[in-house]
């Protein structure tokens, strides 16, 4: 079921556009995803059997199927305040993981007191910018540009245009989110901490740059506030910008 050494190699690199969706599918590139984070564990050092925490998953099964093809037999906190969100990926990684899974139904700022005082390993894929979106909208606003489709690319372009105009307001939400994130990390003292956050090939394609771009600048906040243990993402299929991951190794 997973991927082929060969089908890593597209095209010598991985190009995050339709041409990978349209090649792969929406479970094939999830695969391919969580194919890159097996070699980030081994290559990072975690432990198989460790306590590890994941932020962000939403429905998508990505970090699980590299968990699972690492065989990783461990205990995993999921953080996800969504909770139709959080059942779906319990389920999911109940069906494909042997560890202990327990979700935590609260956002980033709230769930230090849910979790140990001591964690292996903090993972993300993609949360930076949904997270951001989170403190920008209202509830229902979250869930309806969520909720489109992906044939809704002019709402969304337009939403962000208008969200972008208060530079102000913006730029406090990103200092949140910088903030909430190390709190997690300087409150459960892991040993690594990896966090994706490659260009979004729906959002490039359809000409909205704003969520990667401020992601990008929330990732190399934390980046710089960590810089002694920052280390350069060696993967050589990692997707398209390998400045687009965060790694930290505390010890
Ligand atoms: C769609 S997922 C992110 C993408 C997904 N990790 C992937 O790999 O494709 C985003 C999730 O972030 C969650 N989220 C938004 N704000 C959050 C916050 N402050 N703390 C924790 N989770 C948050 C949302 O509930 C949503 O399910």
């Amino acid at each position: 079921m997973g991927l082929s050494k060969k089908d890593l190699y597209y095209k010598g690199k991985a190009k995050i556009d339709n041409r990978m969706i349209n090649l792969f599918g929406d479970f094939g590139w999830n695969q391919f995803t969580g194919a890159i984070w097996e070699d980030v564990f081994s290559r990072y050092g975690m432990q198989k059997k460790s306590l590890i925490v994941e932020v962000a998953p939403g429905k998508i099964n990505k970090i699980g199927w590299g968990l699972s093809r690492y065989r990783f037999n461990g205990k995993i906190y999921i953080v996800e305040p969504d909770i139709k969100s959080l059942k779906s990926i319990t389920n999911q990684y109940k069906r494909i993981l042997k560890a202990e899974i327990k979700g935590v139904e609260l956002t980033l700022d709230k769930c230090t007191i849910a979790l140990p005082k001591k964690v292996n390993a903090i993972i993300a894929n993609h949360p930076l910018d949904d997270m951001i979106s989170g403190k920008l909208f209202t509830k229902k606003g979250f869930d309806k540009f969520f909720g489109a489709t992906y044939k809704n690319a002019s709402f969304k372009r337009e939403t962000w245009k208008k969200l972008d105009k208060d530079k102000k307001r913006v730029e406090k939400a990103k200092q949140e989110v910088i903030d909430e994130w190390c709190k997690l990390i300087d409150s459960t003292n892991p040993d690594l901490v990896v966090i994706a956050q490659y260009e979004s090939w729906f959002f490039k394609l359809n000409h909205i740059p704003q969520p990667d771009k401020h992601a990008f600048d929330v990732l190399q906040a934390i980046k710089k506030k960590y810089k002694k243990y920052s280390l350069n993402m060696k993967n050589k299929y990692y997707i398209e910008d390998s400045r687009r991951w965060l790694i930290l190794k505390f010890r």
